[in-house]
């Protein structure tokens, strides 16, 4: 069966790019995207997803908290019949009610070897900590900032001279192999199930 995949973004939604990309060239076999979620209504990524054809969902916060925002996404996603739910730059934090409706069903991207240097700036963190080595990890979403089970890892050489940008890009560079190879075999766990 074709598993209905879920993104969630915040902003420029390379990552998102990247999964759409892998479904279609096969990457990431027997997927959809079922929708891609912001809680942004500007997000630049939902213009591209629309872009290809992919249906798109704002949602944004309204003031309101945060386990009630969430009721109305993880609605969303139930009425999509969404399988696993990869985050892509999605800048919020998931409330525990969201975690528990999609238990070992939401992946998310961060652009460090975790677990070291989790939550915001994670390239900035690498620099100034004189890291000789950053990259990406791919994990489960859990109750803990970026601190879920680690699926998959890349790992990109930190450079004499590197600024937060020209790191960031090496980092993301890795992501975009890394993320759908890492859903691939999430997939096909799910798959044997
Ligand atoms: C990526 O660096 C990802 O690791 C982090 O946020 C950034 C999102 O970039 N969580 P994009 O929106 O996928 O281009």
């Amino acid at each position: 069966m074709t598993k209905r995949i879920a993104i969630l973004i915040s902003g420029r939604g390379s990552n998102m790019v990247a999964l759409a990309d892998a479904i279609q060239n096969g990457t990431i076999p027997n997927a959809e995207i079922a929708v891609v979620l912001s809680d942004q209504p500007d997000a630049k990524g939902l213009v591209v997803a629309q872009q290809r054809g992919i249906k798109t969902l704002a949602i944004p916060r309204l003031g309101r908290k945060r386990e009630e925002h969430d009721r109305e996404i993880v609605s969303v996603l139930r009425d999509e019949r969404v399988d696993l739910i990869c985050l892509a730059g999605y800048m919020r934090v998931l409330s525990p009610y969201f975690v528990d409706a999609f238990k070992d069903r939401i992946l998310n991207i961060h652009p460090s070897l975790l677990p070291l240097f989790p939550g915001l700036d994670a390239q900035r963190q690498a620099l100034e900590h004189g890291a000789t080595e950053s990259g990406c990890t791919v994990h489960y979403v859990d109750n803990t900032l970026d601190g879920g089970p680690i699926i998959a890892q890349r790992t990109v050489p930190v450079l004499p001279g590197d600024t937060v940008e020209s790191l960031s890009a090496r980092i993301l560079e890795q992501e975009h192999i890394l993320y759908p190879e890492a859903v691939a075999s999430i997939l096909a766990r799910l798959e044997d199930k």
